[in-house]
């Protein structure tokens, strides 16, 4: 497994790794990996001939009273995880690399990008956008996994792809789960026992008003319910909302998607279900 850091060296291990016409797939990631990524890895595998990962925490998609700085970042495990993943290159740019001085572009998408995170988060996904479009280029992958744990990032990343005619193959994930229903996420380490303890109602209250909308209760007080519950067991709820899976307007009839955030002290937990 090569570990990569200068662009020159990407390009030409890239162009190796895609000599007659081999397929590379990536992973674009921030590292601090848990099952969920080494699920994409697998996934990219099955899907090309060789695999690159990029660990990058990116700072132009954290707002100024985010925790970039706090970020949990494992180099030396993530580069053991990616090795018996079968990981073929580790591209692990830092941020001079990635944003040399002077740097002056940057990709805005409106639609998916608009509302919940884009919302919450101002800027958020003009620095995912950025970094993935750069990360696209700097691979020159044939195709990019991505998990469906960041359901509106998947459908931002899916727009940037079909609006610039960028020519990449994007293959979301199922989002991977703990035994107890938790979404797995780098930011779970940072809840303490008691926050842990409650976190999986967090998916339980939407796999239940799912339910309840699938039997043909009407969405509104279920949603407004459901709420209610997260409020009393201690969560910060920022959304929790019914939506079309693609546009993200709100759900009138078929195919539905249910995006949650809610913060547990100052850890924000993000999840989302299909309406079956
Ligand atoms: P990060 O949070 O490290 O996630 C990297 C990839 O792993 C994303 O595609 C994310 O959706 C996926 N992922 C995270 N948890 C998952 C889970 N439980 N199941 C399945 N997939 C999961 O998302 C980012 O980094 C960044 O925004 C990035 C795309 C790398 C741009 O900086």
């Amino acid at each position: 497994m090569q570990r990569i850091r200068t662009l020159p060296e990407l390009r030409q291990a890239s162009a190796t790794l895609r000599a007659g016409g081999r397929r590379l797939a990536l992973v674009p990631t921030m590292g601090a990996l848990h099952e969920g990524h080494v699920a994409l890895v697998e996934a990219a595998r099955r899907a090309a001939d060789a695999v690159a990962v990029s660990i990058f925490v990116n700072p132009l998609q954290f707002g100024p009273s985010e925790d970039f700085a706090r970020y949990p970042r494992d180099e030396e495990g993530d580069l053991r995880k990616l090795r018996d993943a079968g990981c073929d290159l580790v591209w692990l740019p830092d941020v001079a690399t990635m944003y040399p001085p002077g740097s002056a572009s940057t990709i805005e998408v409106a639609g998916p990008a608009e509302g919940f995170e884009g919302e919450a988060r101002p800027g958020h996904f003009r620095g995912v956008a950025t970094v993935c479009t750069k990360l696209f280029s700097q691979t020159q992958a044939d195709v990019a996994v991505f998990g469906e744990k960041d359901w509106q990032q998947l459908q931002v990343i899916r727009r940037v792809v079909a609006d610039l005619d960028l020519p990449i193959a994007i293959l979301g994930h199922e989002t991977v789960r703990e035994q107890d229903g938790l979404a797995c996420s780098s930011r779970n380490i940072r809840l303490t026992a008691a926050q842990r303890a409650i976190a999986p109602l967090l998916p339980a209250t939407m796999r239940d008003a799912l339910a309840r909308i699938a039997a043909g209760e009407a969405s509104g007080p279920v949603l407004t319910e459901a709420v209610q519950r997260l409020v009393e067991a201690g969560f910060a709820p920022d959304y929790f909302a019914l939506v079309e899976p693609e546009t993200l307007r709100p759900w009138q009839s078929g195919p539905g998607r249910l995006l949650a955030a809610a913060r547990l002290g100052d850890v924000r937990l993000l999840d989302n279900m299909a309406l079956a």
